[in-house]
């Protein structure tokens, strides 16, 4: 009893969500969370596999965790065990013991529900290493605890998995399998148990998320926007999100309840990746430049106040110049609050990653500094649009400074203000003074007044 562990988490969303289950599912077998590495008893790596870097910064990583575990040993401190986790640990399995034969157990993001099993062999000793890396026919979520650490007041909900789309540039079918979704009775006690420990705002996550398709009460397939109706009834629930999803599952009723549902936060995550018909069909995203536009008028027009974020990838092979320039148009269209760029990193096994035609790395790291400016402007303007308007903001905790609080507006900007602690896990309406690089500076609207500043939970 009372050993420690250390999660480092790599990637996404999921994988912050798959640790916390993970150390849900150790902490029967007497495992507690540490911020510190050094004295840990075991290290989970969960680690990501969707860019070349990602997956290489595992191998470091680990290399320096040889010489705690030795150092440990030495001292006597018995040994630190160490597993790998998630999607390199999926596509790479035998590659990681063959790389680091020190490691414990390798597990993919199927399997974490038996790593309380995997470690009691281990410790047990004589066994080697232990890998888990199938797709088990059971559900790994009736196999985890139903007691998990409450996770503040922000709080992620992962309610499908897996991908069928194929996109010609992405290792997620492979490593995360075939798309999967959670019953709906399932993810509304799982939302009711994070609200019965203090959360406010939940973020519905999948890799692909608006695919949903879970059972519903009638035994009909539900669709996202059914779902979000849903939850939206749970008292206590302040806002909802989700993320992350394809323009191609924007189904009528997931756009009409951005239009009906006040909780749900006029933000959206929604992946573009270029703005040439050409490579969108290269990427087989099965939707052209021309499509996205005017499915973001759609969701512009049911809920005007919506704020986007989309995914890019600069130089998939054969991307021309002109190619790249239609990309930066559809930024100018479309103007985004937030967005994520990458460099097309080819991934073994997939099928970009086998066309010979592959961009050098000069032009797509001279593409990628361009499209960055554009986007950094267009989310600076989009800051700068703050200046002067009341916005609802969730407290989430304190901010750096006493006597400040840290929140967040609809469109998931941080908000530093100030005001007292006990006003975390409301929604506070706050005048926006201050524009900073990263996050937004106000004041409290009406403090004098009491709650009327807290009582709204959406715009
Ligand atoms: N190269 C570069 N970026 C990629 N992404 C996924 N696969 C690759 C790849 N092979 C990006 C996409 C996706 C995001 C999560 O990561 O933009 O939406
Ligand atoms: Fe990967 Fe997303 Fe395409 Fe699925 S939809 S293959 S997760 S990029």
């Amino acid at each position: 009893m009372g050993k420690k562990l250390f999660i480092k988490t790599f990637g996404c969303q999921m994988n912050v969500y798959d640790s916390a289950r993970m150390a849900d599912s150790l902490a029967p077998s007497g495992y507690l969370p540490t911020d510190s590495v050094d004295d840990a008893d075991m290290v989970v790596l969960n680690t990501c596999h969707i860019r070349e870097k990602a997956a290489e910064k595992v191998y470091s990583e680990l290399g320096r965790l040889r010489l705690l575990q030795e150092e440990k040993l030495q001292a006597g401190g018995g040994k630190m065990l160490i597993a790998v986790a998630g999607c390199v640990a999926q596509a790479e399995g035998d590659e990681i013991l063959s790389r680091a034969p020190y490691v414990d157990i390798v597990l993919g993001p199927q399997t974490y529900h038996r790593l309380p099993e995997m470690v009691e062999d281990v410790s047990a000793g004589g066994s080697g290493p232990v890998i888990d890396i199938e797709f088990p026919a059971e559900d790994k979520f009736d196999h985890l605890p139903e007691e998990a650490a409450p996770q503040g007041v922000s709080a992620f909900l992962s309610i499908q998995e897996g991908c069928d789309r194929f996109c010609t540039f992405c290792v997620v079918p492979y490593t995360r399998g075939a798309e999967q979704s959670r019953p709906v009775s399932a993810v509304v006690a799982e939302a009711r148990r994070l609200v019965a420990t203090g959360s406010r705002e939940i973020t519905l996550l999948g890799q692909n998320v608006n695919a949903y398709h879970g059972t519903g009460s009638d035994g009909k397939d539900w669709g996202l926007g059914r779902l979000i109706r849903v939850l939206a009834e749970i008292d206590g629930l302040h806002r909802i999100r989700y993320t992350t999803s394809h323009p191609r599952d924007m189904d009528d009723a997931l756009i009409e309840a951005h239009r009906d549902v006040p909780q749900l936060m006029p933000f959206l995550h929604l992946p573009v990746q270029s703005g040439s018909d050409r490579i969108l069909a290269a990427m087989n995203r099965r939707h052209t430049a021309d499509e996205y536009r005017s499915l973001i008028e759609r969701l512009r027009t049911v809920q005007p106040e919506l704020a986007l974020s989309s995914d890019f990838i600069v130089g998939f092979p054969g991307e021309t110049d002109a190619e790249f320039a239609a990309t930066l148009r559809l930024v100018n269209d479309i103007g985004f609050s937030q967005a994520f760029s990458f460099k097309y990193s080819p991934r073994p096994g997939t099928p970009a990653a086998a066309i010979s035609d592959q961009v050098p790395e000069e032009i797509k790291r001279d593409r990628l500094e361009s499209l960055q400016q554009l986007l950094r402007a267009q989310q600076d303007a989009f800051n700068h649009a703050q200046l002067g308007r009341t916005l609802p903001v969730l407290i989430e905790g304190s901010g750096r400074q006493p006597g400040q609080l840290l929140g967040r507006s609809p469109y998931l900007q941080p908000v530093h203000f100030d005001g007292p602690d006990h006003r975390v896990g409301y929604v506070a309406d706050v005048c926006i003074a201050e524009i900073m690089t990263n996050s937004l500076r106000g004041t409290l609207a009406l403090p004098e007044a009491g709650d009327p500043a807290l009582r709204r939970a959406s715009v």
